[in-house]
């Protein structure tokens, strides 16, 4: 009897630590896209240099979801062990983190989900793919047990679609396909979205891409403009300096629309 009470007292104890450390995890965002959502920032020759600026810095404030679906503290490069196939460095994800918690003190903890792929296109993001299919399970892993609010998902993709016109022109419409069924299968038919709307790495059909991008035609889709951002060398991946930039934008933004569109 004595026994059986001690054990169910510790039960309870331990589940009410556990959601403790659950309700912590307040805001919650999906960080989808390609390459420079993944973040190749610092890195080289499939080698990254290991610099982290401040602005990307840990902080047990800044959870991740793992590849294991488990709440880790991030550390930079936070794709690592998802975008597993290319060499990630830094992106938008940590120094986004940051600046919010920098701008708001009583925001809680800031749990990031990461679901960034390399080089591909937006027909990849439909619904039923790999990808999608992933976003979806790893948003929805993040609010079990009420772990907190999807704020907004942070989306910067593209690229891959400026090199055909056919991609380029079913842009807008694939676009704003993508967002509703996310909305639809999330339960959340205005959660935020922050997206970045390409700068010209060179290809032919950039400009019809960024025209869907800066005119989304969808209630709740904000756009940030990464057309001065530096690019590497390689003329592919936003630098170090850009991604750091890039976060304080999409925070930036966040703020300015958070106070007027409810994403729960
Ligand atoms: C936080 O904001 C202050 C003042 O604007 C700035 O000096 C500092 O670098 C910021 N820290 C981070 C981690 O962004
Ligand atoms: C990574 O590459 C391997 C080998 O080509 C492939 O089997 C696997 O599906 C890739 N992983 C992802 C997440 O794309
Ligand atoms: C990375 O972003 C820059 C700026 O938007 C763009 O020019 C470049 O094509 C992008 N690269 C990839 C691989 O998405
Ligand atoms: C964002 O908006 C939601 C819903 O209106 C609100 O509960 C939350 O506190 C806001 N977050 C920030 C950081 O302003």
């Amino acid at each position: 009897m004595a026994k059986s009470t001690a054990l169910l007292l510790m039960i309870m104890a331990l589940s009410y630590l556990t959601s403790m450390a659950n309700s912590q995890v307040k805001n919650i965002f999906l960080l989808a896209g390609q390459s420079n959502m993944s973040g190749l920032g610092g890195v080289v020759k499939n080698l990254w240099d290991g610099i982290v600026p401040p602005e990307c810095s840990p902080s047990p404030a800044i959870l991740k979801l793992d590849a294991n679906l488990q709440w880790v503290e991030a550390t930079e490069p936070l794709h690592a062990d998802i975008d597993v196939n290319v060499t990630c460095g830094i992106g938008p994800g940590m120094p986004f983190a940051n600046s919010l918690l920098n701008k708001t003190s009583s925001l809680g903890i800031v749990g990031l989900v990461p679901c960034a792929m390399a080089g591909n296109k937006i027909s990849e993001w439909q619904k039923g793919t790999f990808l999608y299919n992933q976003l979806v399970k790893r948003a929805k892993a993040a609010t079990l047990q009420e772990f907190g609010v999807i704020r907004a998902m942070l989306w910067y993709q593209g690229e891959s679609d400026t090199v055909r016109l056919r991609d380029a022109n079913a842009y807008k419409g694939k676009m704003q396909q993508f967002f509703t069924d996310l909305r639809s299968d999330l339960g959340l038919p205005k959660l935020l979205i922050i997206q970045v709307a390409l700068a010209s790495g060179g290809k032919h059909y950039t400009e019809i891409v960024r025209g869907a991008q800066l005119n989304p035609e969808l209630a709740n889709v904000v756009t940030v403009d990464a057309k001065n951002l530096q690019l590497h060398k390689d003329n592919l991946h936003l630098t170090v300096s850009s991604q750091v930039l890039l976060g304080h934008m999409m925070a930036d933004a966040f703020m300015k629309t958070n106070s007027t569109t409810s994403s729960s």
